[in-house]
């Protein structure tokens, strides 16, 4: 008989209409959870739960259940956290994936105080209303995983100000998660992404496609940017009792991208081009 990963497990993933979350969801469903999903309009999740659930194998366990649910208003997150509880008794693992930057974030002596407070507001304060709400019922029935999703700009000083800022606070607040709730069996870690490949954030590159994202490829040591799946598979790692004794930490799912140094100054430095690549 096949296994499930998450089987008997419930799960809330935010801002899983499209992109990495719906992705997430995706796996999480088809492994064998009750999946929660949650974005800002009822249409469009509604919409990605039907996907989900077409995909889904007739003998698989998963389940989805999309709800409407603006992670920055508390009680939204609250309302969001009770229907999962009412309806499966519990929630094991928490997603913390809802989260963008803005066109108008930049430098910081440019940002404006409203484009500071949405950043923060989806990036950091989403996150905490939703561990706030789900933290008692998880410790209540034994424990459970709560994943953050972060960004490779918030270990360096790279990327937009605000949304870097918003994203590095998701350490701070996991660790704390980590240290102070392992007493209940509650683990919490965070994923910090590079760029990854959105149907979204395909189009934007492609369309034109410039010199910088060529420059930024070329910072990559695998040559490429990411895929949602291959968050996906991390996610599902840190969320299931496979990683059980992993909380506290951040886990770069990035291609190497903040492993080292410049690869333009670090190519020329350690050149590797004598062995033969299986592609050459
Ligand atoms: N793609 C990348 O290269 C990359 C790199 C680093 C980090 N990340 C992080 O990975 C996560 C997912 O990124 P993505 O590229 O998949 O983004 P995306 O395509 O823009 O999707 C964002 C999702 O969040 C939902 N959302 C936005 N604001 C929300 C709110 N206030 N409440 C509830 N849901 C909300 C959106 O749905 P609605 O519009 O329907 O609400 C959508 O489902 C984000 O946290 C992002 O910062 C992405």
């Amino acid at each position: 008989m096949e296994t499930y990963t998450l089987a008997d497990q419930t799960a809330i993933v935010t801002g899983a209409s499209r992109g990495i979350g719906k992705v997430i969801a995706q796996l999480f469903a088809s492994e064998g959870a009750a999946t929660v999903l949650c974005s800002r309009s009822a249409e469009r999740i509604e919409a990605a739960g039907e996907d989900i659930e077409q995909s889904l194998e007739d003998n698989c366990p998963g389940e989805v259940h999309p709800i409407e649910c603006d992670v920055t208003e508390a009680t939204d997150v609250q309302a969001l956290v009770d229907a999962t509880v009412e309806r499966f008794d519990g929630v094991d693992i928490l997603v913390n994936n809802a989260g963008g930057s803005f066109d108008e974030d930049g430098k910081i002596h440019t940002v404006s105080g409203d484009t500071w407070d949405r950043s923060l507001g989806v990036n950091l304060t989403g996150p905490f209303l939703c561990s706030r709400e789900v933290i008692p019922p998880m410790a209540q029935t034994g424990g459970g995983s709560i994943v953050h999703i972060s960004t490779a700009n918030a270990i360096s000083g790279i990327g937009l100000g605000a949304y870097s800022a918003a994203k590095s606070g998701l350490y701070a607040l996991s660790r704390t998660i980590a240290v102070h709730y392992g007493y209940h069996d509650i683990r919490s870690n965070v994923i910090s992404l590079g760029t990854i490949m959105t149907e979204q954030r395909q189009d934007r590159m492609d369309n034109p496609p410039t010199d910088t994202h060529q420059d930024l490829l070329a910072e990559y040591p695998l040559g490429r940017f990411g895929w949602p799946e291959e968050v996906a598979d991390a996610t599902l790692f840190l969320a299931s009792p496979r990683s059980s004794f992993v909380t506290g930490v951040e886990f770069p799912v990035d291609g190497g991208l903040t492993a080292g140094i410049s690869q333009q100054f670090h190519q020329p430095v350690a050149n590797v081009e004598d062995i033969p690549r299986r592609s050459d």
